[in-house]
C-alpha cells in the first residue's frame, strides 16, 4: 500500500502575499510600487485557481497590524485597495467569482467601506471560486470577536455556555461556511504566520517559497500544488490509518 496518496488539488487555498516591500527596494524604488506590482500577481493568482477548479482563495491583503506603518505607506495601501476594487471586480463577477471580505471593515473609509458592501451584493450569486480578501483582519481578533458573539449569546439566553465546543466556536469565526484550508501558501521568505487565520490553519498543510509575491507566477503555484498532492495527511492518524481512508 502506498503511502503517497493521490494527486489532490487543494479546495481552499489561503495565502499570505508578502515581500512587494523589498521586492521594490531591490530595485531601488518606493515600497508602493511593490504593492502596485504585488497586484498583478494577486490577478494571475486568482486566474491560475480559477483554472484549476479550486473553490476558495483566501488572500491575507492587510493585517490588523499593518495600520502601523508610513502614514505614506498605509494611505496608498488603501488607494490601490479602492482602485483594484474598480478593474477588477466586474471582470471576475463575469467568471462567476463570488467575492467576500474578512476582518473589521469598520476601520476603513466611507469609500471603501461602500466599495467593499457593492462587491459583495453584486457577486453574492455567483458559484464559481469565492475569493475571500482578509482586510484588516487578525486571527487573534477573529478568535476574540467569536468568544464575544458567544458570551453574548449565552448573556441573552440564547446558547447554554455548556455547550460550547469546538463546532460552535469554529461557526462565529471567518471562512465557517468555506471548506477547511488545505494548503496555506507565504512568499517572501519568512516561515510564520503573522497573525492569519490561527483557528483556521490547525490542520492546514504550510508551504513557503521565498519569492516575492510580485514575482509569484504560475509555475511557482503549480509547485505548491505539486508538493501539496504529495504530502500525506493524518490529522493526527497513523499513516496507515491515512492512507486507507484516502484510499
Ligand atoms: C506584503 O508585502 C503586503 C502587505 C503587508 C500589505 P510587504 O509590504 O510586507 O513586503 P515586505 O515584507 O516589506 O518585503
Ligand atoms: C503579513 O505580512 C500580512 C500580509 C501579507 C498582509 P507582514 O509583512 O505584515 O508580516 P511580518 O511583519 O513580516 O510578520
Ligand atoms: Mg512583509
Amino acid at each position: 500500500m502506498s503511502v503517497i496518496p493521490p494527486a489532490s488539488t487543494p479546495r481552499h487555498v489561503a495565502i499570505i502575499m508578502d515581500g512587494n516591500g523589498r521586492w521594490a527596494e531591490q530595485r531601488r524604488r518606493p515600497r508602493l510600487v511593490g504593492h502596485r506590482a504585488g497586484a498583478r500577481a494577486v490577478r494571475d493568482t486568482i486566474e491560475f485557481c480559477i483554472d484549476r477548479g479550486v473553490e476558495a482563495l483566501t488572500l491575507f491583503a492587510f493585517s490588523s497590524e499593518n495600520w502601523g506603518r508610513p502614514q505614506e505607506e498605509v494611505s496608498g495601501l488603501m488607494r490601490l485597495f479602492l482602485s483594484v476594487l474598480d478593474r477588477e471586480v466586474d471582470e471576475l463577477a463575469r467568471r462567476g467569482a463570488r467575492i467576500r471580505f474578512i476582518g473589521e471593515a469598520q476601520a476603513f473609509s466611507p469609500d471603501i467601506q461602500k466599495r467593499m458592501q457593492a462587491t459583495e451584493a453584486l457577486t453574492a450569486a455567483n458559484t464559481g471560486l469565492t475569493l475571500v480578501i482578509a482586510a484588516n483582519y487578525g486571527g487573534r481578533q477573529d478568535i476574540a470577536t467569536a468568544a464575544r458573539q458567544l458570551a453574548t449569546e449565552a448573556r441573552d439566553g440564547r446558547i447554554d455556555p455548556a455547550t460550547i465546543d469546538e463546532t460552535a466556536f469554529g461557526d462565529r469565526m471567518a471562512l465557517a461556511d468555506l471548506p477547511a484550508v488545505d494548503l496555506c501558501i507565504r512568499t517572501g521568505g519568512d516561515l510564520r504566520i503573522s497573525n492569519f487565520l490561527l483557528w483556521q490553519l490547525a490542520y492546514a498543510e504550510l508551504w513557503f517559497t521565498p519569492t516575492l509575491w510580485p514575482d509569484m507566477d504560475a509555475a511557482t503555484l503549480q509547485a505548491a500544488f505539486d508538493d501539496f498532492s504529495r504530502r500525506q495527511r493524518r490529522f493526527g492518524l497513523t499513516g496507515a490509518q491515512a492512507s486507507r481512508q484516502q484510499a
